[in-house]
């Protein structure tokens, strides 16, 4: 495994689309290792392969120490319902959170490490994690779905 090189806000490899993965061979498991290494290397509890600069539909999530760890290649939203808003943050944009709203379900499909076909159903915060991870594949940080009236509303209190 190996620490590789976070990408921040205002670099362009962050807005880009991510290609799906036609194999799931030996170099994705070394990338998802690589993904593990750095997401923990910074107490992060998801990453996704264009945060490393690696434009592969391939994302990690892991809420905390405790909980299921999911590799997820090519994932996809099949379902989701439901609204809430609910504070979020990015690796790739330190030292600050705001309001994003996200769905209160999703079920996701994607391939697990080993190329087979998996299932995801996730509520609350992992629901806000699938998304937020999806959405790097597709080149969009959660910077740009900042829910203003909720950030203005804790201002004013
Ligand atoms: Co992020």
């Amino acid at each position: 495994m190996a620490l590789r090189n976070l990408r921040y806000i205002g670099d362009p490899i962050l807005n880009k689309i991510s290609r799906p993965i036609t194999q799931v061979d030996d170099k994705i498991k070394n990338l998802l290792d690589d993904m593990i290494e750095t997401m923990r290397s910074k107490e992060g509890v998801g990453l996704a392969a264009p945060q490393i600069g690696v434009l592969k539909r391939v994302v990690i999530i892991q809420l905390s120490d405790e909980d299921v760890r999911y590799e997820l290649i090519n994932p996809e939203i099949l379902e989701q319902t439901g609204e809430e808003v609910l504070h979020e943050g990015c690796l790739s944009v330190p030292d600050e959170s705001h309001f994003v709203k996200r769905p209160t379900f999703v079920k996701v499909k994607a391939l697990d490490r080993n190329g087979d076909l998996i299932i995801v159903e996730g509520t609350e915060r992992l629901a806000q994690a699938l998304c937020h991870e999806i959405d790097h594949l597709n080149g969009i940080l959660y910077v740009s779905k900042i829910e203003e009236d909720y950030e203005e509303e804790l201002e004013e209190n």
